[in-house]
């Protein structure tokens, strides 16, 4: 949520700041500004409503100068999407850019103007900026005021702090929300993702819980939460510049569907043999724990949910172990009764999604007996806070509707479950074997699905008028009916909603007319002839049914049913498989209605506020 980039230089840095802004964008994007102190120390600051592209629009007309600066694009939390409302926001001397919630803002703001601030925003930034202008003045440095400020905060946050008197120092702080130091060379940076920095430097050091830096062209100086100086190492960034190119794509999304089939080998790679899975590749010393695991509790938000409810299916079906899925935000405020002999599991694309961060916290506190992290983004809070992870490797993800992130989640869920379903005897060598020739396959499973991109695209033409749409499934696709209505919602803003099929008669067949496509994942399986009977229902009550299914299930085109042939895959991935061609709908009914396909409104990419 927000994206910060900031600069000490002896160029003028306004154009990187913005271009690091581009690659944030994803992020926030309701309103974005940027502030840069120049040679005669005077803070200069443009702010605009809109894209990082309205500002640099107005930056052309009105171009800053000078080697230190901030910047922001903005998703909203206190006060509209503003020009007013935009970060920078300044106090005296001081331009301050923020991401993340101020929780006790009112009583600080409360305080400040009964000393005599003005307030000129709505926002809980606006506090900061003037609590660093009054500590300041019984201060020596920028650094002890930034120091003096970050107790008085409650939150979560990541901050960055300039001063136009002394423009040799960019002051920045970390509480919750993430934040890296890119080094240069006789210049440095900062920005809320190394993905910002990328076009500049590929080595970041990442900073932790409670850190305060002071960042200068030639020094970095880090001080922990106690106050002591520390050393943190720098790491060598292996993604590159251009992984935030959309290259012969019209969207990230569309992108990123199609980059699935390398993505889900790149999540393979070294953790398969030819039959058998590597255990030990997913973590160290992960097998004891694994072995005595008798329940599973998971933990995640939104789409990174929905993997996790396809993956309770497979816990508890191959590998015979209890598993209960939860949406963060209702697992750490409800008293939940801990199973004996409880693994914690959290799901995430970002690693940074403030509830699930604080699910995993709650979860330590009561006494799990491991935590393990399935995430995307190395470094990330998570994946640094759990006692295990084991990465996706999706590669970055930029289009705010998560793809690659979710079929890569699922299969690093599906060999978890074969690991564990092996180490607990539930999973015989020969189901074993089948398993992994099934995941072997996916990848090519996955680009012949992808070979239906014509058809469906053909199909959204049939959605492009509706403002509502039911989609269901049974089984382990239910869960990924609940994905396919997600991403339809997210970008077309039509109304989607999902049903286990077996609920219709109890409620929703109430709102099946002409007008409400019924959009059905029907491949050959146990429970097929008792969809078979939902879909009847749904037929003789005049509704619009599209059936996504393969030959075997012997579907039969109607008036009102419309069947969608998919190739044969292996039942196992069949879940996987069949998120392809949902994805691609959504897609392609997004690109009919005009939508902002990559930038949903409303939305950004890693929710790092509750
Ligand atoms: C939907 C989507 C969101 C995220 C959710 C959790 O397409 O991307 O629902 O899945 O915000 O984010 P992560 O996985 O980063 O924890």
């Amino acid at each position: 949520m927000c994206g910060i980039v900031g600069a000490v230089a002896q160029r003028d840095v306004a154009e990187i700041l913005i271009n690091g802004l581009h690659r944030l964008e994803y992020r926030g994007y309701d309103s974005a500004g940027i502030a840069v102190v120049n040679n005669k120390k005077q803070l200069q600051r443009v702010r605009s409503l809109g894209k990082v592209q309205e500002l640099e629009n107005t930056l052309e007309k009105q171009p800053l100068l000078g080697g230190t600066g901030i910047a922001h694009t903005r998703w909203a939390t206190h006060g509209e999407p503003s020009e007013n409302n935009a970060h920078p926001h300044i106090s005296g001397n001081f331009a301050v850019v923020h991401n993340g919630i101020i929780e006790n803002y009112e009583i600080l703001r409360h305080r400040l103007q009964e000393k005599g601030y003005i307030f000129s925003s709505q926002t809980d930034t606006e506090v900061i900026a003037h609590l660093i202008e009054w500590e300041m003045r019984s201060s020596e440095t920028l650094l002890d005021a930034v120091k003096k400020v970050v107790p008085q905060l409650i939150g979560a946050y990541g901050m960055a702090v300039i001063d136009s008197n002394d423009p040799e120092h960019l002051i920045a702080a970390r509480s919750g929300s993430p934040l890296v130091i890119g080094l240069g060379i006789g210049e440095n940076f900062l920005a809320s993702d190394q993905l910002a920095l990328l076009s500049v430097t590929h080595r970041f050091i990442f900073l932790e819980e409670g850190d305060v830096a002071d960042i200068s062209r030639r020094q970095i100086n880090i001080y922990n939460r106690n106050g002591e100086k520390v050393e943190r190492l720098a790491h060598n960034a292996n993604i590159e510049a251009d992984v935030a190119d959309k290259g012969q794509h019209r969207h990230f999304m569309q992108k990123e569907i199609f980059e699935q089939p390398t993505a889900l080998i790149n999540t393979m790679e070294g953790r398969l043999n030819h039959d058998s899975i590597i255990v030990e590749s997913i973590g160290n010393g992960i097998n004891e724990i694994l072995k005595n695991v008798e329940n599973i509790q998971i933990v995640a938000c939104g789409t990174s949910y929905n993997a996790g409810m396809v993956a309770r299916y497979w816990f508890e079906n191959l590998a015979g172990i209890s598993c209960n899925v939860e949406i963060a935000s209702e697992f750490r405020y409800r008293q939940s009764v801990l199973r004996p002999n409880s693994l914690l599991i959290t799901l995430s694309q970002s690693g940074e999604t403030a509830d699930t961060l604080a699910a995993l916290r709650l979860a330590k506190e009561k006494g799990y007996m491991s935590t393990l992290a399935i995430c995307n983004v190395a470094g990330s809070s998570l994946v640094r806070e759990s006692d295990f992870a084991f990465m996706t490797r999706a590669g970055v993800e930029i289009g705010v509707a998560s793809t690659k992130a979710f079929t890569t989640q699922l299969v690093t869920m599906l060999m978890l479950v074969t690991a564990m379903g092996k180490l607990n005897g539930h999973i015989s060598v020969e189901k074993e074997k089948l398993i992994i020739k099934a995941l072997q396959a996916l990848p090519k499973d996955i680009e012949n699905a992808l070979g239906i991109d014509e058809q469906i695209k053909i199909l959204s033409e049939d959605f492009a008028e509706k403002h509502h749409s039911l989609f269901l499934g049974r089984g382990e696709y239910y869960p990924i009916a609940m994905e396919a209505a997600l991403k339809l919602k997210e970008i077309s803003y039509i109304h989607a909603e999902t049903y286990a099929a077996g609920e219709l008669k109890h409620g929703p067949l109430a709102l099946i007319d002409a007008d409400m496509p019924v959009i059905v994942i029907a491949p050959t399986n146990d429970l097929l002839e008792k969809l078979k009977s939902n879909i009847e229902e749904v037929a003789a009550r005049g509704g619009q049914l599209y059936v996504f299914t393969d030959r075997d299930a012997n579907f039969k085109e109607s008036e009102n049913i419309k069947v969608i042939t998919m190739p044969e895959v292996n039942n196992i991935t069949a879940p996987i498989f069949y998120t392809i061609p949902m994805q691609l709908l959504s897609y392609h009914v997004a690109l009919i209605k005009g939508t902002d396909v990559d930038q949903p409104r409303n939305l950004a990419k890693s929710v790092t506020v509750e």
